[in-house]
């Protein structure tokens, strides 16, 4: 049979490592598609030649992202340049000319997805996204296929490989932040802007797919609530280790009676769960389901073969379904497109969690009673409290306290009580706290 033609849009980290993957696996990936699988066009505005092992083989090679979505011999193009723009034209011209498309790109799926999606369904044609999650653990074929029989009640993840390395770094290796940020990017994990990765916009991005994917609803970004690493302190790290907790950086997507949950943020974590122990650039996602219970995926959640790995998956599946009825194809968003439902997104007021707070108090007696009192007042509950020694001008001490769960409207009226306090200096630091059961 005729071997399937690829165009490939971008030689960067996954680009060159999709390449190389491809032509070092040729031989036992054709046996698995059934069919040649080979690279006929890329694009790229540049790229390291040395890195890339196979690339002599690719027929041609410009930096004319336009000409390979519009090349009447490719059948499935591979979109690895990331960002909204141009890649949104670009896989919306591939579909409109009939072909598939393979894409890593979680900004564009977050955000265009819907209307990719309906693009895509028209045409009759496949936009398979693996790689936009959790790097190369196949995450969205295990909740859409393998899950499926499931009712999900919720998903946990560190789906950041950027973020996961700089606080493990922080935390066994006392680095700061800037210079593990650093390695990162010659390491190529973060994103082309980092920013994405320490303010907790790319793991959004993958939270809103999996929200999508497990509850059966539209691509909702904007309302996902998102929080980063960045105003991490050290001193947090130390002691939520003290109290047996890791900090994570978490995304959380779960069904309640009142809606669903989509949020990511730094998370403490007690350290005898499993994925408290995920470090450097591993990402991990929990399932929780009705029928099987709880499933934990691990793996590299950055990088460029493995991310490759997820992207050379989507083409085998892409080529065996290329015969296949398009209504028999598995759902981009696991359910029927007519059978998504418009579920309610919850504000993060109306979330549930526990809390650990810290505060900058003055060192004199009837403060922490004060303190305890606003939160009594609001029908909050502290597990635990702990006095730490004076800070350096011996008038003040931090004071950590562990809250049960509250509804995050109430703690936010509580912290502002608080903090206009006299007795209390600077802002509370709060980090949610979840015991992931
Ligand atoms: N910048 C992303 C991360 C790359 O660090 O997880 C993988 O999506």
């Amino acid at each position: 049979m005729k071997p399937v033609n690829l165009g490939l849009l971008g030689l960067g980290t996954v680009g060159g490592g999709t390449v190389s993957v491809l032509t070092r696996n040729a031989e036992e990936i054709s046996r698995r598609a059934g069919r040649g699988i080979q690279i006929t066009h890329a694009a790229a505005k540049a790229f390291d030649k040395n890195k890339i092992q196979g690339l002599e083989k690719i027929k041609t090679i410009s930096d004319d992202a336009f000409a390979v979505v519009n090349d009447p011999e490719v059948d499935i193009v591979i979109e690895l340049i990331g960002g909204y723009s141009p890649a949104k034209e670009l896989v919306l011209t591939a579909i409109e000319n009939g072909k598939h498309v393979v894409t890593a790109n979680k900004a564009l799926i977050a955000m265009h997805g819907n209307e990719i999606f309906t693009a895509a369904q028209k045409k009759g044609v496949t936009v398979a996204f693996e790689a936009a999650v959790a790097g190369g653990i196949p995450i969205i074929k295990a909740v859409r296929e393998g899950l499926a029989a499931n009712q999900i009640e919720w998903i946990a993840g560190i789906i950041n490989g950027t973020g996961n390395f700089i606080l493990t770094e922080m935390r066994d290796k006392g680095r700061d932040f800037d210079s593990v940020l650093k390695e990162a990017q010659e390491l190529g994990y973060a994103e082309a802007d980092p920013t994405f990765d320490v303010e907790g916009i790319d793991a959004a991005h993958k939270l809103t797919i999996l929200g999508s994917i497990a509850f059966g609803m539209p691509l909702q970004f904007d309302k996902t609530y998102t929080e980063g690493i960045s105003k991490i302190e050290p001193q947090d790290v130390v002691y939520a280790s003290e109290l047996g907790y890791r900090i994570k950086h978490i995304g959380i997507t779960r069904k309640t009676d009142a809606g669903i949950e989509l949020r990511v943020h730094p998370t403490m974590i007690p350290e005898r769960r499993l994925i408290a122990n995920v470090d450097g650039v591993m990402n991990a996602v929990l399932v929780k389901c009705d029928a099987v219970g709880p499933t934990l995926y691990y793996g590299a959640g950055a990088g460029s073969e493995p991310t490759a790995s997820a992207v050379v998956a989507d083409v085998i599946d892409v080529v065996r379904a290329l015969t296949t009825d398009p209504e028999n194809r598995v759902p981009h968003l696991a359910f029927q497109p007519d059978a998504l439902s418009d579920i309610d997104i919850l504000p993060m007021e109306e979330v549930e969690t526990a809390y650990y707070l810290r505060l900058k108090v003055v060192d004199k007696p009837g403060v922490l009673a004060e303190v305890t009192r606003i939160l009594g007042d609001a029908g909050i509950s502290i597990e635990a409290i702990l006095q730490k020694e004076s800070d350096d001008d011996n008038l003040t001490v931090s004071v950590i306290i562990l809250t049960q769960r509250v509804k995050e409207k109430y703690m936010n009226e509580s912290i502002e009580k608080i903090e206009a306090n006299d007795n209390i200096q600077d802002k509370v630091i709060r980090i949610r706290v979840e015991t992931m059961k």
